[in-house]
């Protein structure tokens, strides 16, 4: 079969890499408006770091695997058609700062519509408001010189940092479908593809609606789980208890379970915040308010954690920052992983420079230049402006040189295993530490001399 797939993103591109990896007879095409990120893709530094994926594309890429800018040429040739282009948060007009923006999902049905020869399975990978199925179809049939369109959603679970094991040995995988003969024959042409390397009973089926929807509730559960012991952290704070402790000890119950419990600055990454906005704003549209006020409790509990932990430093720092060297380790919205959208760690350096503190900051994955990026739009700052506030330096210890404060954003198993007798000599005193991950061998820093700040302790 032909298979295309719009958006070589995140998901895009690990996605169609593990199919066309477990479909050597099939061959898949990912196509992008975005001809350096295709560029990036046919090259030897892809544009998306995640552990396992280079060795995925060598095995595939150029044989069954492709990338490309020639759009309409791989819609014309496709049987099936995934759609996996950005939904994110809308910037402008209605729903503003909440609803999906979803320009670029129109586009792509449009643009398949007219490339079209010929009847296609469209798969929405993308995470999408629920009922989004229905205006793809309209624009596809209103578009589409009478061919037979079946839309399938699809979406996505996979978490950055562990992309190709999550796709590799997936919980389950979701198919919404209509249940007349044309879709659900187009249905089991999707399960076809995926029991090539999945388990049938971890295919679950269900109505177009119900995928969409249990898309975003499972980030808003997800997120929730976060932002419940992030609130729990502040009170182990206050009392004395601690978090970790009390995460281990509730995790135990069987019907809690112990992941997403972890305390941390917040959560971040392109999905949870704009897929709770966007979860809202659908409560809201249907006239649900009590519904739509205790999901957005989600994000303001993620918000004042953030804002929380900054306020933790100055308190702790004798009440000011300026002009004091803060070493930033970690950019990235979690390990493992080069994204930094909605990083808190972001958000927290952007508080940072309010208070005026001279940032180092060192990311493993993250180039300096994305930091800068994502610094300046934040700030408002002018690139050279910011040159006075932020350096970006080629590994902790420079950073940590000559800082007042250590300060972990992001948990890198390297910042766990620094020399921190080297680190203390090049310090100012008293040397602080703030770790935002419960990531550091705190005791060890206490014991040196470090004064140590973790997250609910
Ligand atoms: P991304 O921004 O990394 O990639 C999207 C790509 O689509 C971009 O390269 C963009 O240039 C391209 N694109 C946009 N409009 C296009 C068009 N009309 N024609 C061709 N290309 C076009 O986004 P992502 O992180 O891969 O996310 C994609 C979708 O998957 C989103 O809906 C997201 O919510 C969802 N999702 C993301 C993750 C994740 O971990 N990032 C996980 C699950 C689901
Ligand atoms: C998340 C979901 O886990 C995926 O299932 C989903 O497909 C994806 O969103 C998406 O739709 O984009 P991702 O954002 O890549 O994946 O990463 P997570 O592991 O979920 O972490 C999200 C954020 O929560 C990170 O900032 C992480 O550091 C934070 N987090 C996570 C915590 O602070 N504590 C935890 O215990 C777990």
């Amino acid at each position: 079969m032909e298979i295309c797939c719009i958006g070589a993103g995140y998901v895009g591109g690990p996605t169609m890499a593990v199919m066309a990896g477990k479909c050597p007879d099939h061959n898949v095409t990912v196509v992008d408006t975005n001809a350096a990120r295709i560029a990036a893709w046919n090259s030897s530094t892809l544009p998306v770091y995640e552990t396992g994926l280079d060795d995925v594309i060598a095995a595939c890429r150029d044989r069954n695997l492709h990338f490309s800018v020639d759009i309409d040429e791989a819609i014309a040739r496709a049987e099936m058609i995934f759609v996996s282009v950005n939904t994110p948060t809308k910037s402008y007009g209605i729903g503003a700062g909440r609803a999906a923006d979803l320009k670029f999902v129109e586009l792509s049905a449009r643009r398949i519509a007219a490339a079209a020869k010929g009847p296609k399975i469209i798969v929405e990978k993308s995470t999408l408001p629920v009922r989004t199925a229905q205006s793809l179809k309209r624009v596809l049939h209103a578009n589409g010189d009478g061919h037979a369109f079946q839309i399938l959603s699809n979406p996505e679970f996979l978490a950055e940092g562990t992309a190709i094991r999550d796709l590799l040995r997936p919980d389950r995988v979701l198919i919404g479908s209509d249940d007349n003969p044309d879709a659900v024959a187009a249905r089991q042409k999707l399960i076809d593809v995926y029991t090539r390397w999945v388990p049938l009973n971890r295919i679950l089926t269900t109505n177009v609606w119900s995928s969409e929807l249990s898309k975003l509730v499972n980030n808003a559960f997800l997120a929730q789980r976060v932002s419940s012991i992030n609130a729990i952290s502040a009170l182990c704070e206050a009392t004395g208890a601690d978090v970790d402790q009390v995460a281990s000890a509730i995790g135990r119950d069987t019907r809690i379970g112990p992941r997403f419990l972890k305390a941390s600055i917040g959560f971040g990454g392109s999905c949870f915040q704009k897929d709770i906005l966007n979860l809202v704003y659908i409560c809201e549209y249907y006239g649900l308010s009590e519904a739509a006020a205790y999901w957005n409790g989600v994000l303001e509990m993620n918000d004042w954690q953030k804002r929380r932990f900054v306020r933790r430093m100055i308190t702790a720092m004798f009440n000011t920052l300026s002009g004091k060297r803060i070493a930033i380790l970690g950019f990235s919205f979690k390990k493992d992983t080069n994204d930094t959208r909605e990083s808190p760690a972001a958000y927290v350096c952007r508080d940072l420079i309010d208070e005026q503190a001279q940032l180092a900051i060192y990311d493993p994955k993250v180039p300096a230049a994305a930091i800068m990026a994502d610094l300046e739009r934040l700030t408002g700052l002018s690139h050279q402006d910011l040159g006075g506030r932020v350096v970006c330096e080629r590994d902790a210890y420079a950073a940590l040189h000559q800082a007042h404060a250590l300060v972990v954003l992001t948990e890198w198993d390297e910042f766990g295993d620094l020399d921190f007798e080297r680190v203390l000599d090049s310090m100012r005193r008293p040397a602080f530490a703030f770790d935002g991950r419960n990531t550091l061998p705190h005791d060890t820093l206490r014991q040196l001399g470090f004064e140590v700040y973790a997250v609910g302790k």
